[in-house]
């Protein structure tokens, strides 16, 4: 895997140059951020790289410029859901680390688990729980990246946070802050899965960013992470949840998302 994850980082590296930040984009906000002198290229291209396959989702490799900074874009990530291997869903954020990453935002549409939340709302993830009984760093350790048994106390970056939430202040944006946890899906969250989430201290629950987060600390990149509370979580609210309403909020709170993105980019 170690040869693959190279071999795509030297094809980035050869036509699109190092970026300092990366950024993955969840379901229903891919088309959130435009970069400056973008060079898209398709994840077909890149040698090794994995292709995304949800509806919502697309599967582009965006390297621009955005307040004076040199950003790595992923419309598109991998879930375990879809027959991804843990290697394969944390393969970008390796290749990014080769690349000279420092750091990382990332973003999904998550189901709201805390009653106080709306749909529409933003929530800065200040921990997380795997739910999913599996993780990104199981079988052989890779040295080259970090340690076996890699701390993962303040994983959602504290000053990151902080950044994040001035940001929101100056621009009247209520942020919501919380605990994300993961579950494998694809079938959404039954209404006692939720009730257990919520005894057990999450707010907002979801089917990505955990193993993103903990490859990403293994090797020493800081990590940023929002969600787009696209639905209230199953038996939170009497509606069934549907993957179109999960997409069609998400582009609701497009435009915060970008306006927030943009600050927080801006003053990393
Ligand atoms: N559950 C899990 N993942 C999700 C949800 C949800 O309710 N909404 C958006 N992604």
């Amino acid at each position: 895997m170690l040869e693959q994850i190279k071999k795509a980082a030297e094809y980035i590296r050869k036509t699109q140059g190092e970026a300092e930040i990366g950024l993955i984009l969840g379901s229903g906000l891919a088309d959130v951020l435009p970069l400056d002198n973008a060079h898209v290229c398709a994840y077909a291209d890149i040698p090794g790289f994995p292709e995304s396959t949800v509806q919502g989702h697309k599967s582009e490799w965006v390297t621009g410029n955005l307040g004076g900074k040199r950003v790595y874009m992923m419309r598109g990530r991998f879930h375990y859901y879809e027959g991804f291997s843990l290697d394969q869903i944390v393969f970008p954020i390796r290749v990014m680390k080769l690349l000279g990453v420092k750091t990382i935002i990332l973003t999904n549409a998550a189901g709201g688990v805390n009653e106080s939340f709306q749909p529409g709302d933003l929530m800065l993830l200040d921990d997380f729980i795997n739910y999913s009984g599996v993780n990104p760093l199981m079988g052989k350790n890779e040295e080259a990246f970090g340690v076996r048994f890699p701390d993962m106390t303040n994983a959602l970056d504290d000053n990151l946070r902080i950044l994040a939430k001035e940001c929101a202040k100056k621009q009247g944006l209520s942020l919501q802050e919380g605990v994300y946890m993961w579950f494998s899906g694809p079938s959404y969250e039954t209404p006692a899965e939720i009730r257990m989430a919520r005894t057990l201290g999450a707010d907002a629950v979801g089917m990505s960013t955990v193993p993103e987060i903990i490859a990403a600390r293994h090797c020493g990149i800081k990590v940023l992470g929002i969600s787009s509370i696209t639905n209230m979580a199953a038996g939170v609210s009497k509606n069934p949840i549907c993957h179109s309403e999960v997409i069609e909020t998400g582009k609701k709170v497009e435009a915060q998302m970008r306006d927030l993105l943009t600050a927080i980019i801006e003053k990393i």
